[in-house]
C-alpha cells in the first residue's frame, strides 16, 4: 500500500515507521523543513525507545520517505493519515488549524477520491462535518484515534489493544483492516463504529485514565491523614478484575501533551453542547491540588526549620522514558518553589538541553548533567519523575552529598525500609512521613 502521513511528530513518525516496517511504502509530510531534512538523514529529536534505530533501518530499506512536497505526497498515496497537532487554544478549545489546513490541501489537490484517516485528536463531530463539507468530492473521512503512549510508543503501535475505526460507510475500510491486521491479536480488536463515537472514545479513554490517577491521588491524602498506605490500597483494589491494576499510581499528578489538553478540550466541548460535566472538571482540579499540596509539604518542612531554601530535583519530563516537558509536574513545581524563594538544582537524564533553554533567564535554577552533582549543598531531594536510574540510586552517596538527609518522594520510588536503613526523613505520597531515627 502507498501510505501518506501528514505530520512527523510523535504519533505521525511512530505510525509511519510501523507501517513502513510492515513493508508498505510510506511518505511522511511535515511543514517543518528542518525536521524533514533531519529525518531524511536519520535524525530525530524525539526520545523514544527504538525509534531512531527503526528510522535508520527503514530509511536503508527504502520503505519511508520524508518530504515537504504536498502535491507529490497526495498524488503518491492510496491512504492518507492525518496526524498533525491539535494543541489547546486560549480558552481551552482545540486548535484545529493544522487539521483544517491538511484537509483543505488534500481536497484541493487530490485528483481522485481519497481515504482520509484522521488520527489527530479532534472534537467529536469533526469527521462528520468534513464529510458534509466535501461530500461533492467523494472522499472518505475516517476517524482513527490513536492510543499510543510516549515512552512506549513503538510497543503500543505494534501491539495495540485495539484499532478504533470511525466511519459512516463500513464497506470502505478493507484497506484499514488489511493494514491493522498484523498488529492486532484478533479481528475482534478491530472496532468499527460511527466517526463521532470514535472521536469521543479518544477523549473518554484519556479522561477515564486520568480520573483513575486523580482518584488515587485523592485517596493518598486520606491515607496520609489516617496512617494508611496508598500502595496497599492500590494492590487491594487493583486485584479486583473489574478495576484492574493500571493507572493507579499516586504521585504528584499527571502531565504531558495529552491528558491536560484533552480533558480541557472535553470540558470545553461538553459545555458548548450545554452538557454539565462536573466529574470531568474535578479530574483537572484534583490534579492541580495534588501538586499544590506536595509543594506545600516542602514549604512547611522548610518554614518549620532554619534551613537555606535550596533543593535538588531529580526528573523533569512528565514521565520516564521521554524527553517531553510539556505540562510536566516538575516544571510547575519549580515555578511554585521559585515563588516561595527556593533555589533549585535540577537533573533529568534526557531533558537537559530543553531544561537549560527553559531556565536560561532564571538564575535560581541550575541544570545539572549528573544526578549526584545536582545534590550538592541541597537541603532536600525531590523526586519528580520515576526514572529507573533514580529508583536504583546509591542512597549512601545521596546522603553524603545532601546537606540534610531529606527526600520528598513525589513518585513513591523508595520503600520505608530503604529510608529507615539510610536514615532519611522521607515524605512519600499517601504513606505519611517516616522520621529520621
Ligand atoms: C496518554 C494515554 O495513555 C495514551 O493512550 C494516549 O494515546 C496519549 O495520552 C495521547 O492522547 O496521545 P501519555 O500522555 O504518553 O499517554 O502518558 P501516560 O502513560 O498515559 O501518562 C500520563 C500521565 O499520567 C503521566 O504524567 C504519568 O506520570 C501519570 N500517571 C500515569 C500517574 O501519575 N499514575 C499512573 O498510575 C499512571
Amino acid at each position: 500500500m502507498n501510505i501518506a502521513v501528514f505530520g512527523a511528530g510523535h504519533i505521525g513518525l511512530t505510525t509511519s515507521l510501523c507501517f513502513a516496517e510492515l513493508g508498505h511504502q510510506v511518505m511522511t509530510l511535515d511543514i517543518d523543513a528542518e525536521k524533514i531534512k533531519n529525518l531524511q538523514s536519520g535524525i530525530t529529536e524525539i526520545y523514544e525507545l527504538g525509534l531512531k534505530e527503526l528510522l535508520t533501518t527503514q530509511l536503508a530499506a527504502g520503505t519511508i520517505r520524508f518530504t515537504t512536497d504536498l502535491q507529490k505526497t497526495i498524488a503518491f498515496s492510496d491512504l492518507i493519515f492525518i496526524a498533525v497537532g491539535t494543541p489547546t487554544l486560549p480558552g481551552a478549545n482545540c486548535d484545529m488549524q493544522h487539521v483544517n489546513l491538511a484537509v483543505q490541501s488534500i481536497t484541493k489537490y487530490a485528483s481522485n477520491p481519497k481515504q482520509l484517516v484522521i488520527k489527530s485528536t479532534v472534537p467529536p463531530g469533526t469527521n462528520a462535518r468534513f464529510a458534509q463539507i466535501y461530500a461533492h468530492l467523494n472522499h472518505q473521512f475516517i476517524a482513527n484515534p490513536e492510543f499510543l503512549r510516549e515512552g512506549s510508543a513503538l510497543l503500543d503501535c505494534r501491539k495495540p489493544d485495539r484499532a478504533v475505526i470511525g466511519t459512516l460507510d463500513p464497506a470502505h475500510i478493507q484497506n484499514l483492516r488489511v493494514l491493522y491486521q498484523p498488529f492486532l491479536n484478533t479481528q475482534a480488536d478491530f472496532l468499527v463504529m460511527d466517526p463521532t463515537s470514535a472521536e469521543l472514545t479518544k477523549y473518554a479513554a484519556n479522561a477515564m485514565l486520568a480520573s483513575r490517577v486523580s482518584l488515587m491521588n485523592e485517596f493518598s491524602k486520606i491515607c496520609e491523614k489516617v496512617g494508611a498506605d496508598i500502595d496497599c490500597l492500590r494492590t487491594g483494589i487493583g486485584a479486583d478484575q473489574r478495576i484492574g491494576t493500571q493507572f493507579l499510581k499516586a504521585g504528584i499528578g499527571y502531565g504531558g501533551s495529552c491528558f491536560p489538553k484533552d480533558i480541557d478540550a472535553l470540558i470545553q466541548f461538553a459545555e458548548c453542547q450545554n452538557v454539565e460535566v462536573p466529574l470531568t472538571k474535578a479530574i483537572r482540579s484534583a490534579n492541580d491540588h495534588q501538586l499544590m499540596d506536595f509543594k506545600n509539604k516542602i514549604v512547611s518542612h522548610f518554614s518549620s526549620r532554619e534551613l537555606e531554601k535550596r533543593v535538588a530535583i531529580w526528573g523533569a519530563s512528565f514521565k520516564p522514558e521521554t524527553n517531553d516537558l510539556r505540562e510536566a509536574p516538575a516544571l510547575k513545581l519549580v515555578q511554585g518553589l521559585l515563588v516561595e524563594g527556593f533555589a533549585i538544582q535540577i537533573y533529568d537524564p534526557v531533558s537537559q538541553p530543553a531544561l537549560k533553554l527553559c531556565f536560561k533567564d532564571e538564575p535560581k535554577v541550575q541544570v545539572f548533567e549528573n544526578q549526584y552533582q545536582a545534590l550538592s549543598k541541597a537541603e532536600a531531594l525531590i523526586i519528580a519523575t520515576e526514572w529507573p536510574q533514580f529508583i536504583g540510586a546509591d542512597l549512601a552517596h545521596v546522603k553524603q552529598k545532601l546537606n540534610s538527609a531529606v527526600i520528598f518522594d513525589g513518585r513513591n520510588i523508595f520503600s520505608k525500609a530503604q529510608m529507615e536503613k539510610h536514615q532519611f526523613m522521607h515524605y512519600p505520597v499517601g504513606r505519611g512521613p517516616c522520621a529520621q531515627s
